[in-house]
């Protein structure tokens, strides 16, 4: 590679940098998912002002977020890398530019389905949350803790366990001794349902 082309790629870096903001911002102590998108987070640009609604409006997309126990860490990012490429240097050849524009679009193609990933999770995770409470916290404890007759503490089992121990008292395959109450939980209980209390679950971790 020549120099002039070597320069010309570290503006472009440069640029790149320049035009991607990051802010990161954090809600303590939150119970209730079902509002989660609308409290004015804490930290960053959110300021104790804005809630995550506010800044997708204000063109912000999550990048990231830990959740641990009833906290929750976003990674918030705006602005696009692409604009970068309006570039009047003539020194890079239109390959290596087509390459690398090639490259900036993979890479916000992996990050919007990261992103969809993270929205399914926390869209599951609220829906099992309801679900959870009003069939399975009476005996499971709030967290999925407890251990009710001889059962584990279900935050304890992956999804395929849990799907698969729910299928089993559903069809009447699986005891530990008693079976009953269980079973008539299970044949209440979609798939789909047991799906989104696992994810309900894990976010309490
Ligand atoms: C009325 C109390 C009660 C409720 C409500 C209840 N469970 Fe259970 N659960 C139990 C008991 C007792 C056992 C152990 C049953 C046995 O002996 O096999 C158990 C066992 C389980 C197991 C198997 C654990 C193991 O160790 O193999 C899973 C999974 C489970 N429950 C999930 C759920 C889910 C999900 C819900 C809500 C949809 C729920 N339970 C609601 C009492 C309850």
């Amino acid at each position: 590679m020549n120099s002039l082309l070597k320069i010309s790629l570290s503006t472009l870096a440069l640029s790149t940098l320049t035009f991607a903001q990051t802010t990161m911002c954090f809600k303590e102590n939150h119970t209730n998912l079902m509002t989660l998108e609308k409290v004015a987070l804490d930290g960053g640009e959110c300021n104790s002002q804005y809630s995550l609604t506010d800044m997708k409006n204000s063109g912000w997309r999550v990048d990231d977020i830990k959740i641990n126990n009833n906290n929750y860490i976003y990674i918030l990012k705006k602005g696009t890398t692409s604009t970068a490429f309006v570039n009047t240097n003539t020194n890079i050849s239109q390959e290596e530019l087509e390459k690398r524009v090639l490259a900036k679009l993979e890479a916000k193609q992996a990050q919007e389905k990261k992103e969809k990933e993270i929205e399914e999770k926390i869209m599951k995770a609220q829906r099992g949350q309801e679900l959870y409470e009003n069939k399975c916290q009476s005996c499971h404890g709030k967290k999925g803790e407890l251990e009710p007759g001889l059962s584990v503490a279900i935050n304890t089992l992956s999804e395929e366990d849990i799907l698969e121990l729910m299928d089993g008292y559903k069809r009447g395959t699986y005891s530990k001794g008693n079976p009953y109450q269980m079973r008539a939980y299970a044949t209440t209980t979609t798939e789909e349902d047991t799906i989104n209390i696992f994810n309900y679950l894990q976010s309490l971790k």
